[in-house]
């Protein structure tokens, strides 16, 4: 199965994020990643509705939003509104997560849950139906620019069995540390959509550089 790519406007420059999310689709970036950080679930802010809004008209990539913000229910339905192609929230901030998947997708949107490195697979086990995407942390959110914890290489693994044995046709997700040295391995256990920043918008010779590198390490034997 073909890996996906959903480059992170987190480590785009943020004075020019219409020209980034271009050079992104230009490249044959099938999503576009947005952090949206509250200051409070992780220390950082980055941006909100609006942003996504104004990017959304720069590109043709499914805007993928991941809410790493207390709260994600205060804001599905006007990201729904702005374009956002997919909403993931993280589980840790949801008291009633089943109840806020079922926001999402009633307001059209795919629903993803994301899970921090420290968070087992079991709090995804009465959610199976509920989700399109799994998101699984390889780095505790809030900083681009952060290592792969390589312990999140056996859980995509053990993700993908699950969802397996269970039917599930979510996709797996994989967010943090991510770059042509270790993309291959991930996309083996089963991961189906990559989430790179730093690889990405940080390579030598620009976006399209980094999405080369990317699918050429994917495709290597
Ligand atoms: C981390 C974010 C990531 C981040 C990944 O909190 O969720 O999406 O942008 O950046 P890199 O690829 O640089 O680790
Ligand atoms: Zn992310």
């Amino acid at each position: 199965m073909s890996v996906k790519l959903s480059p992170s406007l987190l480590s785009a420059d943020f004075a020019s994020l219409g020209a980034a999310a271009r050079a992104c689709a230009d490249a044959g970036a099938e999503y576009l990643h947005f952090d949206v950080m509250d200051g409070q679930f992780v220390p950082n802010l980055t941006f909100g509705v609006p942003v996504v809004e104004a990017v959304r008209w720069h590109t043709s990539a499914v805007l993928d939003v991941h809410l790493m913000m207390v709260q994600p229910e205060r804001l599905i339905e006007p990201l729904a509104a702005a374009g956002a192609g997919i909403i993931t929230v993280q589980v840790e901030a949801c008291t009633h997560a089943q109840r806020i998947l079922a926001q999402v997708r009633a307001a059209g949107v795919r629903a993803g849950l994301a899970l921090n490195p420290a968070t087992p697979l079991s709090s995804l086990e009465y959610l199976l139906d509920d989700v399109d995407l799994l998101l699984i942390m390889s780095v505790n959110p809030g900083f681009g620019g952060q290592s792969f914890i390589p312990s999140a290489l056996r859980k995509v693994h053990d993700a993908a069995t699950l969802l397996r044995k269970a039917g599930c046709r979510a996709e797996i997700e994989v967010d943090g540390g991510i770059g042509p040295s270790n993309v291959r391995a991930l996309a083996d256990a089963g991961c189906t959509v990559v989430v790179a920043g730093s690889s990405i918008f940080g390579h030598p010779q620009g976006v399209a550089g980094g999405v080369r590198a990317l699918r050429e390490a994917l495709i290597a034997s």
